[in-house]
């Protein structure tokens, strides 16, 4: 990723310095694409500042964790006041807080930015999610504006907010990609398994689906992985991949982060969490050896494949939804001040979750940047209901039918918990009273009670 990210700052017409570890990875960049642009190969860390102009904008592209650690470690001693290190990676918020708060001590700028779209997207637009000060994007953002993904004339690139904003907007990106990825996985299982298709047949219903409001990247390589076939079997490739599904990291800390936050990501947990089912391989197999492996009833009805999806979308919506959710508290929570619009706006090219429908998400946060929830935009409240009957009918049908879906069934029970008018919280509130006295509040009086429930169970006030 960091030789393509490269590159595409040299085809843009910037001079771009390259340093890694093993010079000869080094030598091979400048051998098979020195024609593209101005590279100037160096061999050691040294070099590489010395053939900087001043203030210096460096990008780290190593692996999360220590390995990041060491390159500025390395880095830092070399640099004068003013210098900018770009951490392009997936790291974790929180490093990328500290990162920053240590270099600014020193009088220099730490940008953590989140870089989206894989190694093809780094080469040819990605979306950019960078933090750090006000000043260091001042210069940067033109650079990085230049290599971003475009669309409509909008670099999908902004100045994301301060110190970790850049990675923690990235690390949601990653969970809502969970998220999808989960949904349409069930919506291809439930066609397989339930509606009795074929690999060949669903890639078929992916690239139909990809015309409409579902049209998305990952739509549209669903369809390009259900239709590819295995030279050595001659079966479809996804039927002969191990189905187990790995994860880095990224997903799993949007759930953490989400549970310090107090906001519900269950998409995006019920996905991190089925990836963690699918490994659990023995387990898997215990239990399939103890009941028997599981009967799928065929439930192909005529409107299986259009409802699929509607589940879809209203799920997917949903998940949209959560992040959102998720980076409006974290903008609160560290006064970030992040424009939901603004990242809706690079999220519609270059990333790995670029869709039709993130136009619309822009629309409703650019609108109403207060937004009780996506849900209640009028665009997507009126998406919802026209879906909700079908979203019911693959959940109850899935549910019978016995195949898994809990990315669907997840979504659907949190819509309907918000439109809850009474929820059953307030017997969990009872309960925790009786058991540990920790009170209550009522609906028809101010302030906090305790039911005296061990002796005459009358009513105190706290
Ligand atoms: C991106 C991707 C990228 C990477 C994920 C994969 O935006 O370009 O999200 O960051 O592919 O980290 O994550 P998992 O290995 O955890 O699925």
């Amino acid at each position: 990723m960091g030789s393509n990210l490269a590159r595409n700052l040299a085809r843009h017409g910037h001079r771009v310095a390259v340093h890694n570890r093993s010079a000869s990875r080094t030598k091979l960049l400048i051998e098979q694409h020195g024609h593209e642009g101005d590279f100037v190969p160096a061999e050691t860390a040294e070099e590489l500042v010395a053939s900087l102009q001043k203030p210096r904008q460096i990008i780290i592209m190593v692996k999360a964790g220590a390995p990041t650690d060491a390159v500025i470690d390395e880095l830092t001693p070399l640099l004068d006041e003013g210098d900018m290190v770009i951490d392009g990676g997936n790291a974790h918020y929180a490093d990328t807080r500290r990162r920053e708060a240590a270099l600014r001590e020193k009088g220099l700028h730490f940008v953590g930015a989140g870089i989206s779209g894989g190694e093809e997207g780094a080469l040819n637009g990605p979306s950019i999610m960078p933090g750090g000060s006000k000043e260091s994007y001042s210069h940067l953002g033109p650079v990085l504006e230049s290599i971003a993904a475009n669309v409509d004339g909008t670099p999908c690139c902004v100045h994301v907010g301060p110190d970790g904003a850049g990675h923690f907007v990235k690390m949601v990106h990653n969970g809502i990609e969970y998220a999808d990825m989960q949904l349409i996985a069930e919506a291809y299982d439930l066609l397989l398994r339930a509606g009795g298709k074929t690999p060949a047949e669903i890639a078929d219903v992916f690239r139909e689906w990809n015309e409409g409001d579902l049209e998305s990247y990952l739509i549209e390589i669903t369809a390009e992985v259900l239709s590819h076939v295995d030279a050595t079997s001659g079966k479809a490739l996804v039927e002969v991949i191990a189905d187990e599904a790995e994860q880095k990291g990224t997903g799993r800390w949007t759930v953490q982060e989400a549970l310090e936050l107090g906001v519900p990501v269950t998409g995006i947990a019920e996905a991190v969490f089925a990836r963690s089912l699918s490994g659990r391989v023995d387990q898997r197999k215990a239990v399939r050896d103890a009941f028997g492996a599981a009967e799928v009833s065929k439930t192909v009805t005529d409107g299986l494949v259009d409802d699929v999806r509607q589940a879809l979308y209203a799920s997917k919506v949903v998940a949209y939804a959560q992040g959102f959710d998720q980076m409006r508290a974290a903008s609160k929570e560290y006064g970030w001040d992040l424009d939901l619009g603004a990242m809706a706006t690079i999220w519609r090219g270059g990333c790995i979750i670029r869709a039709r429908f993130l136009d619309r998400i822009r629309e409703a946060y650019d609108g109403s940047p207060e937004l009780a929830s996506l849900l209640v935009d009028d665009y997507f409240r009126e998406a919802v209901q026209n879906a909700e009957a079908a979203w019911r009918r693959v959940v109850v049908g899935a549910v019978q039918a016995g195949v898994p879906v809990p990315g669907f069934v997840s979504a659907l029970a949190y819509y309907d918990g918000l439109r809850s008018e009474r929820l059953p919280a307030a017997l969990i509130q009872g309960l925790r009273d009786f058991f540990g006295a920790h009170t209550y509040r009522r609906t028809d009086a101010e302030g906090s009670f305790h039911t005296l429930w061990s002796g005459d169970r009358s009513q105190v006030e706290a």
